[in-house]
């Protein structure tokens, strides 16, 4: 459970909106453990996200799908328990929102309960309103995602730009300013032309955050894992490698197998 620390100030859903008003843009990155997520937090991003693409970079499975709530509240208290400043949001995982919204309840509960997060993240539109005004009216705040949605992959059958079509586009819009006027905190607009992020931006009063969404969404994420390139393998056109970690990382590890086969670790001084 998160400790409070008197001398720093919490990032709250309220100061996420107040930095869209003054036009401040909001600075966001995941996270999934203790270790690294204290280094994120440290470094000054406003929100933490632990997404379910816990169920990639941690997990190694292909998709989103797999993964479940238990482990997504473990990854997320993992969390917690690092960050003194940021918002800490979670993922509810694919199937534990999406039946009914009693179920969604009890999933964000289980969240908020269990990890001691500040707000939970659901893929969807319409699709999920009912599910999104029963969270909400428990006191539990929720962001949105639009656009690129992982959770249904297998319905859009890749993980190419949406809404470049005017229907979906419109589609999109209709769906942000409905997640706004039940009283979402914030938007995720993953995958979609800059054009159509500056035209959701500008109709919401909510702050957008946006991954592949160019630079008009009032606040930017990336995957922890790909931005520091300890992912490589994943290099679409809108991900900025910011380290080359999985270089450092090797390196220093063949480094320590060489000192360990060759008898030069450890020294007389790192013995006892
Ligand atoms: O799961 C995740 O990491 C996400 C971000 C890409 C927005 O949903």
């Amino acid at each position: 459970m998160s400790v409070h620390h008197p001398d720093i100030k919490r990032v709250t859903t309220h100061i996420i909106q107040e930095m869209k008003n003054r036009g401040e843009k909001i600075s966001c990155l995941t996270a999934y453990d203790y270790s690294l997520a204290s280094i994120v937090d440290a470094a000054g991003v406003e929100l933490i996200l632990v997404g379910d693409s816990a169920s990639n970079v941690m997990a190694g499975h292909e998709t989103t799908l797999p993964i479940t709530l238990d482990q997504m509240i473990y990854h997320a208290a993992s969390v917690v328990r690092a960050v003194k400043r940021a918002l800490v949001v979670v993922d509810l995982p694919f199937g534990s929102y999406q039946g009914n919204s009693e179920e969604a309840l009890r999933s964000a509960i289980r969240i908020m309960k269990e990890s001691g997060a500040h707000a939970v993240k659901m893929e969807g539109g319409l699709e999920i309103k009912d599910s999104v005004v029963r969270i909400l009216s428990a006191g539990v705040p929720v962001m949105g995602h639009l656009g690129l949605t992982p959770q249904s992959i297998y319905k859009f059958g890749t993980y190419s730009v949406r809404a470049k079509a005017e229907a979906e586009a419109q589609k999109l819009l209709e769906d942000a300013l409905m997640l706004e006027e039940t009283g979402c905190f914030s938007v995720v607009l993953e995958k979609i032309p800059s054009t159509l992020t500056k035209q959701v931006s500008e109709s919401l009063t909510i702050p957008t955050i946006g991954i592949g969404a160019g630079p008009h969404a009032d606040g930017q994420i990336l995957v922890l894992h790909d931005m520091l390139g300890i992912n490589k393998e994943f290099k679409p056109r809108f991900l900025r490698h910011y380290a080359d970690l999985s270089t450092i990382m090797h390196d220093a590890i063949t480094n320590y197998v060489g000192d360990v086969k060759g008898r030069s670790f450890p020294n007389e001084k790192e013995s006892y």
